[in-house]
């Protein structure tokens, strides 16, 4: 796919490269068009190596060729990162005093804007003004992540990650429709290795497996927490074993106590509110989705600025929890709804008790959750959290035999990755 990269003046330009990186490693012919103001942040240099295309901010450049003319027709999807104030108003107000605002006059795809300023900037009765007038007009203007911004102030204006731009990007071109995602940032999402890395041969070959792992945090205050006792092994087991099976793998990695594997794009989360923006932003492009992640279904009601001190007269906190969206619930919605052909997987703890035993409750969670594939430990008995071993049952929704598998973390993770290649093989029948 032809795609023009917008860059804008501001210093989240330096992330844009990774963004550039994703789309170049993805296959897609880009061509970076930086403002004057970006190439102080980052060079033409670094975007004509990282694009292979020479790189020119000026319409008097090439100007045989009508460059801007040429640009805007020739994309197939326009993405302006980081879109600053300054551009938000320049292309809400129709101007074209530079290559890249002449080109977006011009743009007869569609195009995604990723915004990134300083919170009052962003919060500007000016820039929600020409935010709106931009979405009036069909352009995709995601929220800003909220998060640690260029000095020591921190709020909604972080540029979302650029996995999160590649995914949005995707799935706008695929004729999808990306929310702004508005109350769901992500901050402290970070790229381990920059870019997926191009699979091996094998059944998985040429998919993008999402794979989310470990246990969600959810704050109380700024030194303390709600969490969960999952170490995230058995998730970085599954994408170890994805990768090995040729996958481009994307980690979305809640806490864990164990490293992520080599050759995977890994996504940083906290809460269950980030994951749900990392995981639905992935899914966008991912053929396989496992929800390995332990993700708290409540969280607390408030979350205090400050520390939460003992009070002097003695009375004890009150802690309210409100419940968290189930994401997993949700990707298979969004699945169905634009009848995507998507595996979905996800994980249960289950326990039996008079009333029904582990594999009743897994298949009622199965109908439940209507994931394709639920893989289920029985807690309990075999103390699943922390361990390295694990034994689990497959569900599959297709009605096909329940299977069991145990062993090592690895050996369950393998036996996961196969079913759901067999899985894939079913609902593709060779031509
Ligand atoms: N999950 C999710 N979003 C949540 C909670 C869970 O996506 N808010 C996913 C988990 O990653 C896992 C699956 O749902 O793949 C099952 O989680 P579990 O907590 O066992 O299921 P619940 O629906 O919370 O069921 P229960 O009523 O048994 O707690």
């Amino acid at each position: 796919m032809r795609i023009v990269l917008g860059v804008g003046g501001g210093i989240a330009a330096y992330k844009v490269a990774s963004l550039l990186r994703l789309f170049t490693e993805a296959g897609h012919d880009v061509t970076v068009i930086p403002t004057e103001a970006a190439t102080r942040f980052v060079g033409v240099a670094t975007w004509e190596a990282l694009s292979g295309h020479p790189v020119s901010n000026s319409v008097f450049d090439e100007v045989h060729t009508v460059n801007h003319v040429r640009l805007g027709h020739e994309a197939e999807l326009i993405v302006v990162a980081p879109a600053t104030a300054d551009l938000l108003a320049r292309a809400a107000s129709g101007q074209a005093n530079d290559l890249l605002t002449n080109t977006l006059l011009m743009a007869g795809g569609p195009v995604l804007m990723a915004p990134a300023m300083h919170t009052e900037m962003w919060q500007h009765a000016a820039t929600q003004a020409n935010v709106e007038t931009l979405r009036s007009r069909g352009v995709t203007v995601l929220e800003p992540a909220s998060g640690r911004l260029t000095g020591a102030d921190s709020g909604p204006g972080r540029l979302p990650e650029p996995e999160a731009i590649f995914a949005a990007a995707l799935a706008l071109a695929g004729g999808a429709e990306v929310p702004d995602s508005p109350d769901t940032p992500v901050p402290g999402a970070s790229s381990q290795s920059g870019a997926p890395l191009a699979g091996a041969a094998g059944p998985l070959s040429g998919l993008t497996v999402t794979i989310s792992a470990g246990g969600t945090r959810e704050p109380l205050d700024p030194v303390r927490y709600l969490g969960n006792r999952s170490s995230g092994k058995q998730g970085v087991a599954l994408a170890a074993a994805a990768r090995d099976a040729g996958a481009r793998v994307r980690l979305l990695a809640a806490h864990m106590d164990v490293q992520a594997p080599a050759g995977v794009d890994v996504v940083r989360v906290e809460t269950a509110l980030e994951l749900r923006e990392a995981a639905l932003h992935a899914a966008a492009d991912s053929d396989v989705v496992i929800m390995a992640a332990a993700v708290a279904d409540f969280r607390p009601a408030d979350v205090s600025g400050t520390k939460i001190k003992k009070r002097d007269d003695g009375a004890d906190p009150v802690i309210s929890l409100v419940r968290n969206p189930d994401i997993l619930r949700e990707l298979v919605e969004i699945r169905d709804a634009a009848a995507r052909n998507q595996l979905i997987v996800g994980f249960a703890a289950e326990t039996g008790d008079a009333d029904g035993d582990v594999l009743e409750y897994a298949q009622a969670k199965l109908r439940r959750k209507a994931c394709d594939l639920l893989v289920v430990n029985q807690v309990g008995k075999d103390q699943v959290f922390g361990q390295d071993s694990n034994s689990v049952v497959i569900l599959a929704r297709s009605g096909s035999e329940p299977q069991e598998a145990s062993g090592s973390k690895s050996d369950v993770a393998a036996a996961v990755i196969d079913r759901v290649s067999a899985e894939l093989s079913r609902a593709v029948p060779p031509a």
